[in-house]
């Protein structure tokens, strides 16, 4: 496909693969009074959240992609068709983020564009402020989500930090508002005080630490799980024999079952990658359906001390 044709206004990735025959046998998402979307087998290429945005199921991580060979690197993925770029300020790349936007013909309405609040900016006025630092440098209006990174329990001021995102909610700083790396004691805190809970939780999750009563405290509580680090980081388990078995009879490559498996646990994945071939890769998901047997045989590979690098919310701080 040229590149015209990919960089036609409002072209969308379901004009390249078509989602209409895409099938998901998960119950991807429901509110907890049991309302919202119903299950259902025409498996969107987007997912509505609990406050009724649309976010797309597959989105673009960009950590360490910074500098020119970070625009780049961007440019290329939403030439690919990603639509998502998931940025944080502790990244230091929303100007790179700015700069492929910009050089993009895509509208604004059709990216979905993500940033999140270091622990070092968690008071109610620096919030804000924060958030508009944010939106100078990507050059943008508004953010589709903005998150807290880190809950940094011990500093304890993510409560605080909530309140400032609830308010620049109100300001049309940012369409939705959610945390990330969010236990479910700091969910029920939030809840408590604010009486408004995050619609996105991002967490570490990949299949060696698969979260399983995280993403079912999320669900229960109408809260989308979206996997940090899907790929865990190209860690051991891209060599994983029992994936690679399942990967030869689908004739996909381990990643591609990976992030199958994830779509298929309800959850959203944000891959990066530096190379096209694999970023196109981990956009073609949706031409195969992995069986309950498989997606369970992946689910079982949990490990617990499966982290990627040892970061434990309840006493991990980032600031
Ligand atoms: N909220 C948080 O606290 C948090 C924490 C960490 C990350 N994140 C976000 O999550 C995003 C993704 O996580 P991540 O970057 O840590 O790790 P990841 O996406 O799990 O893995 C990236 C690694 O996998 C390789 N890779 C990608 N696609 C591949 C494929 N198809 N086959 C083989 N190797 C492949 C990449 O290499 P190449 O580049 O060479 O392809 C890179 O080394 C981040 O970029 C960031 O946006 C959020």
């Amino acid at each position: 496909m040229s590149e015209n044709i990919l960089f036609n206004q409002g072209q969308s990735i379901s004009s390249k693969y078509d989602f209409s025959k895409t099938y998901l046998s998960a119950d991807i998402f429901k509110k907890k009074d049991g309302s919202g979307p119903a299950p259902s087998p025409q498996f969107p290429e987007r997912i509505t959240l609990s406050d009724g945005t649309d976010i797309p199921l597959i989105g673009f991580g960009t950590f360490r992609l910074n500098g020119g060979h970070g625009v780049n690197t961007m440019l290329q993925a939403l030439k690919t068709g990603y639509r998502s770029l998931d940025t944080a300020v502790n990244y230091e790349n929303e100007g790179a983020v700015g700069e492929a936007i910009q050089r993009t013909s895509l509208n604004r309405e059709d990216l979905f564009i993500t940033s999140k609040l270091p622990g070092r900016h968690q008071k109610f006025d620096d919030t804000i402020t924060t958030i508009q630092e944010s939106l100078f440098r990507t050059k943008l209006d508004y953010f589709d989500l903005y998150l807290i990174h880190w809950p940094n329990p011990l500093a304890d001021n993510y409560v605080e930090a909530w309140q400032g995102l609830i308010e620049a909610q109100k300001m049309g700083l940012v369409r939705s508002i959610g945390v990330s790396n969010f236990l479910p004691e700091h969910l029920e805190r939030l809840e408590k005080e604010t009486g408004v809970l995050p619609v996105i939780n991002q967490i570490e999750l990949h299949p060696y630490w698969s979260q399983p009563k995280q993403r079912k405290f999320n669900k229960d509580h109408g809260i989308f799980t979206q996997a940090w680090s899907p790929l865990g980081r190209a860690n051991a388990v891209l060599q994983d024999e029992t994936i690679r078995k399942i990967a030869e009879a689908h004739h996909k490559s381990i990643a591609q079952i990976i992030l199958r498996w994830e779509l298929q646990l309800g959850v959203g994945v944000i891959p990066k990658s530096s190379s096209s071939k694999r970023q196109f890769e981990n956009l073609n998901l949706f031409d195969f359906e992995l069986s309950t047997a498989e997606v369970n045989l992946i689910t079982n590979l949990d490990k617990p001390n499966g982290r990627t690098n040892n970061q434990d919310p309840a006493i991990y701080q980032e600031f």
